[in-house]
């Protein structure tokens, strides 16, 4: 059996992924390492072959917890545990810091340590800031670091990190860079839940700024094949970006979720802009096609179907995850309260 040791697998798209892994490498098993913060939610997990997947609750930036819970017969590390909502890191950076920054080099060392096959960090087209509206520029695999977000600059030093310890230590690392995900299980602080629970619940939808700002969006399980790609084919220090050029300005994606919910568009509220809202993100993703033979397999229209379908026939997972219920689940499954241990 082949140990892959994933990190926030218990988030949106590290659940999505360890459920693809199950699903498509039956000689893989799982040490899914998750801290279940706000966003970390054992709902996620449900339904798992529990023979092949392993639910260890840690935090990446405690060494010894990472030591204990990493199988000496590791093969790969996928480093997804982050802090991930920009808005979040405009309040406060600290834990941005802490968990991307400080928990990625803990990953790293233990990577060095334990001789782990392969280190994947998965990354955002975000490192690479904010492009022109004129819709001509993309962001390549060579694009200059230029960080706007806490978030973003926090990624980017993680990345700096991984490309010192390939350079340094020779660890096999591999870096993926993804815009804009959506699909299930995402916590709905984000655009696209977000949209769907409020309306849902025929609340008013926020719109920040002018709603012209632009996102690349890419379902969830496209991204997570990408990266399963690039774990088992990427070269050694390589960057991939992963993108389905796919991209629509924000109003755009309010307004088609409100007509396939069949709700008005007045539920729309234009509310204050976002600090230093990057104007537009445009992945090139012709390296990840051609190197990894990768191509996205949901189509704009399809994926958003699955994902409103999905949010409307568990309306139960956006209750538990909007009152915080999750925590009474967390108690019952695992048999102690969150954060008692
Ligand atoms: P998420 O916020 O839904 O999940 C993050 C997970 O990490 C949670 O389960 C959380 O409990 C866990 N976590 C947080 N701090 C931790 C710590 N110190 N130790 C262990 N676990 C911890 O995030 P997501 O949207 O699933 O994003 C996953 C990764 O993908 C992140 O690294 C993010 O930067 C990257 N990414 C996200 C997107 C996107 O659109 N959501 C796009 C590109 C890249
Ligand atoms: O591009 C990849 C990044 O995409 C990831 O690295 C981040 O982890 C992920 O959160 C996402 O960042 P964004 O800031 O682009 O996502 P968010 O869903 O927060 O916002 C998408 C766009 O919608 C953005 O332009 C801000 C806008 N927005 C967002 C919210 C939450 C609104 O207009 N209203 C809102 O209420």
């Amino acid at each position: 059996m082949r140990t892959l040791f994933v990190t926030g697998g218990a988030g949106f798209i590290g659940s999505a992924f360890v459920r693809l892994v199950l699903d498509e490498l039956p000689s893989c098993e799982v040490t899914n390492f998750d801290a279940l913060t706000y966003a970390g939610n054992p709902d996620n997990l449900t339904g798992l072959d529990a023979s092949r997947h392993h639910f260890v609750r840690g935090d990446i930036a405690d060494r010894e917890a990472v030591r204990a819970a990493m199988a000496e017969n590791t093969d790969a590390i996928i480093n997804f545990a982050a802090e991930s909502h920009v808005d979040r890191s405009i309040t406060s950076a600290d834990e941005f810091l802490r968990t991307n920054v400080v928990g990625t080099q803990v990953l790293l060392d233990a990577a060095r340590e334990r001789k782990v096959r392969r280190f994947v960090q998965v990354s955002t087209d975000e490192v690479m800031g904010s492009l022109p509206e004129d819709g001509n520029a993309y962001f390549t695999e060579n694009s200059p670091y230029e960080p706007n977000s806490p978030y973003a600059a926090s990624k980017a030093a993680a990345e700096h990190l991984v490309r010192a310890a390939h350079h340094t230590f020779s660890l096999d690392t591999v870096t993926t860079r993804c815009g804009n995900n959506y699909g299930p299980r995402q916590f709905p602080e984000k655009l696209i839940p977000l949209v769907i629970s409020n309306a849902l619940h025929d609340e008013t939808v926020p719109v920040y700024g002018d709603g012209r700002n632009v996102r690349d969006w890419i379902y969830v399980e496209d991204h997570c094949r990408a990266i399963l790609h690039a774990l088992e084919k990427g070269q050694s220090g390589a960057i991939y970006n992963i993108g389905a050029r796919n991209e629509c300005r924000n109003i755009e994606v309010v307004e088609a979720i409100l007509n396939k919910l069949g709700k008005p568009l007045s539920l729309i509220r234009y509310v204050k802009d976002r600090l230093g809202h990057d104007r537009r993100y445009a992945i090139d993703p012709a390296k990840t096609e051609a190197e990894l033979g990768w191509l996205p397999l949901e189509t704009w229209e399809s994926g958003l179907r699955k994902t409103i379908d999905w949010y409307k026939e568990n309306s139960e997972w956006i209750a538990r995850t909007r009152s915080g219920a999750y925590r009474e689940f967390y108690a019952r499954q695992y048999g102690t309260e969150v954060g008692a241990d």
